[in-house]
């Protein structure tokens, strides 16, 4: 059924090293147990926000979600994304989208990589954040912010394994909210 949703929020989702490394380019770093779960359940039932890059590094939409991929080329389209040319227009097209659903969702997902980060943090007043223990030397980066800004709340700890460093589930919410994007 299609409404209006109220209270608006967007919610950025990312996984970062101690130097806010995000990636390399053409992929994620680690591989974190459990936290591809929990992306998941923070993000079911929600619009996706991504740049053109993260959607080919994820070459699929992810199943319960709509993957609204920004890119400055008006010819590109793929089967399973929507594709938008700003910011304003995947607000738009996510709170549309929501609408319809009917679900009574509020958020938007700012799910990245670093150049939609950057675009869209002014938006979010809630960061869901994992911080991984390690400070690759080269990499794209999560755009440096003023953490003084956000209250920092720290969730869980998963020590390091064989194959990971250790990692934590971090909240860091605005401590002065922006209004809801769109308005
Ligand atoms: N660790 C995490 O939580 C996480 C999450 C997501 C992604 N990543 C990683 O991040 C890396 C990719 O990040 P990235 O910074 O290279 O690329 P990106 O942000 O995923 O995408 C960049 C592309 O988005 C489009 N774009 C950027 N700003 C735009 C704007 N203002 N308006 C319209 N379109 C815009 C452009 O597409 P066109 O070139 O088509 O014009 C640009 O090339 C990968 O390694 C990925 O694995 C990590």
């Amino acid at each position: 059924m299609d409404g209006i949703v109220s209270d608006l929020q967007m919610v950025c989702v990312v996984a970062m090293a101690r130097n806010r490394v995000i990636g390399d380019g053409s992929g994620l770093i680690w591989h974190l147990p459990g936290d591809l779960k929990r992306v998941k359940e923070l993000t079911m039932g929600c619009p996706l926000i991504m740049g053109r890059r993260t959607w080919d590094t994820i070459g699929r939409a992810l199943p319960g979600r709509l993957s609204i991929v920004l890119t400055r080329n008006s010819d590109w389209s793929a089967p399973e994304a929507l594709a938008v040319q700003t910011i304003d227009e995947a607000i738009e097209a996510g709170a549309k989208w929501l609408a319809q659903q009917g679900q009574g969702e509020n958020r938007l997902i700012l799910f990245g990589g670093g150049e939609i980060y950057a675009a869209g943090l002014e938006y979010c007043n809630l960061i869901e954040a994992t911080l991984i223990d390690a400070a690759p030397k080269e990499g794209v980066r999560f755009p440096a912010f003023d953490e003084s800004a956000w209250e920092d709340i720290h969730l869980q700890s998963i020590e390091a394994g064989q194959s990971h460093p250790a990692f934590h589930y971090h909240q860091l919410r605005r401590k002065n909210p922006v209004p809801p994007p769109g308005r």
